[in-house]
């Protein structure tokens, strides 16, 4: 199974295929499964701004598109810019929906470089459920 800091490498080098000419902010994801696959993806802007996808959204994407049906247990996320680049609002509810349950892990690295561990349940408490 890919560590948590290789999965943080994985996001750092989707980063670096950002499309962002409007913010020049990059983001990059690697999405990791119950399966064992995991799934990269970077924020892809548009000159309609509201149009822009998050890198989080298009790593899920990625997996969903590529068959994946397990649990999303772990998402890594950098961005250049930002030390400890949180997930938007958006993506919460996206990575809680592909939890189905599990707690996921959220990975972002801290000023001292050193991976650092949030969980979804901790940083979208009281999210919306159909059930
Ligand atoms: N962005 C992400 O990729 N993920 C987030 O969770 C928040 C923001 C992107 C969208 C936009 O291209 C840039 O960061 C600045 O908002």
């Amino acid at each position: 199974m890919i560590s948590d800091k290789e999965l943080l490498e994985k996001a750092k080098e989707a980063a670096q295929n950002s499309y962002c000419p409007y913010s020049k902010f990059s983001v990059g994801a690697c999405a990791l499964f119950e399966s064992g696959n995991y799934y990269s993806g970077c924020n892809i802007e548009n000159s309609s701004y509201g149009l822009t996808l998050c890198a989080e959204r298009n790593a899920i994407s990625n997996a969903v598109a590529n068959g994946e049906k397990t649990k999303l247990i772990k998402i890594a996320i950098y961005s250049p810019k930002s030390k400890k680049c949180f997930p938007c609002g958006a993506c919460r509810q996206w990575i809680q929906e592909f939890s189905q349950g599990y707690d996921t892990q959220i990975i972002l690295e801290d000023e001292d470089l050193k991976a650092i561990l949030y969980h979804i349940n901790d940083i979208f408490p009281y999210s919306f459920k159909l059930i």
